[in-house]
């Protein structure tokens, strides 16, 4: 019995990098796929039917079931038809992994409203969009008596949990990602879903052509080895959050690649001052913020560091 079998699973962007990998390892592990990609540039611009339907063929050549769909999950409508494309192909839905993602760093001062709103338009609403229709399905479905186990892993990035120069956009998203993984499950966990995180490191178009210095951090790919940076190696806890096996794992945030899974821990509160009975002069209060406060402030970890990490492992 494979960890996946008998569910449905819907991952958009699955034409590419990431998304790509966690499709053929849900198929392998007994999934049915709904492969939606756009096709797009990083960027976002253009569009092709081709990604998808490459993935789906290779599901179906070693024997597994897949669908492609090349719709936008920008786009609320055709989100729902995503959904759509898994229920009539597959009769039900079980998970959703919101990968699809775009790209378009510029330091603030530089970047252009609509550069602002495509992203966000892809990542946030995209992965809101999904989760809308899912969870009214689930919901339904689950007061029918039909428990399926709804599965909704986010993707995040280091780039929102840590921050990263030159993608307001993007790590704004990708931070309300974990957020709203946080919160889908607090709403979601009394019908029987859960929904996590995972903030990816890979080596993909979007790390190697759109963000140089990271994909400069990752090293070259050494001939005949198993590359330390592929996104397959993210693939493996995104299947495992998916399946029924992970019912106590929910409302978590994850980061994944360079075959390490961490359990990343965010806001939660480390030290305090106070004072009862009386409004803090702000310089009193100062004083003792920078007397309290210095150890509890936090240590800059970057995104290039951890992926530099897998390069020297590597050597
Ligand atoms: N590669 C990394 O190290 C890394 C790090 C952090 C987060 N991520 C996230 O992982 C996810 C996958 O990224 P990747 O590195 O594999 O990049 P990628 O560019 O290889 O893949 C992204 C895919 O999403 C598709 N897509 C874009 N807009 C779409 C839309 N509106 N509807 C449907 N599909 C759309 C693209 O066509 C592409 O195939 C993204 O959400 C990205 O932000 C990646």
């Amino acid at each position: 019995m494979a960890l996946l079998d008998g569910k449905v699973a819907i991952i958009t962007g699955a034409g590419r990098g990431i998304g790509r990998e966690e499709a053929l390892l849900m198929a392998r592990q007994g999934a049915k796929v709904v492969v939606n990609d756009l096709g797009g540039h990083f960027d976002g611009t253009g569009q092709s039917r081709s990604p998808a339907e490459e993935v789906v063929k290779e599901i179906r050549n070693a024997g597994g079931e897949a669908v492609a769909n090349y719709e936008s999950v920008a786009d609320f409508k055709a989100a729902k038809r995503i959904m759509e494309c898994a229920l009539d192909n597959f009769g039900k839905l079980n998970i959703v992994v919101n990968n699809a993602g775009i790209l378009r760093d510029r330091m603030i001062f530089n970047m252009s409203e609509e550069d602002f709103d495509a992203v966000i338009a892809v990542h946030l609403k995209g992965s809101f969009n999904m989760a809308r229709h899912a969870s009214a399905y689930w919901r339904e479905q689950h007061k029918n008596g039909n428990l399926l186990n709804g599965r909704i892993i986010n993707t995040s990035s280091d780039s929102g949990l840590l921050g990263n120069a030159g993608q307001v956009n993007y790590g704004a998203a990708k931070a309300a990602l974990a957020a709203m993984a946080i919160i889908l499950d607090r709403e979601l966990y009394r019908y029987g879903v859960t929904c996590n995180a995972v903030a990816p490191l890979a080596r993909t178009r979007m790390t190697v052509e759109a963000t140089p210095a990271i994909g400069a951090a990752m090293g070259e790919v050494k001939p005949n080895q198993l590359d330390p940076h592929s996104p397959a190696h993210v693939a493996p806890v995104v299947c495992w959050l998916a399946s029924d096996d992970a019912k106590d794992v929910h409302g978590e945030v994850f980061r994944a690649g360079i075959g390490t899974v961490w359990l990343m821990k965010g806001w939660h509160s480390v030290a305090k001052v106070q004072q009862r009975g009386a409004i803090w002069d702000p310089v009193a209060l100062g004083a003792r913020l920078k007397e309290e406060l210095a150890k509890g402030l936090t240590k800059k970890e970057s995104m290039a560091e951890v992926m530099a990490e897998g390069a020297t492992e590597s050597r």
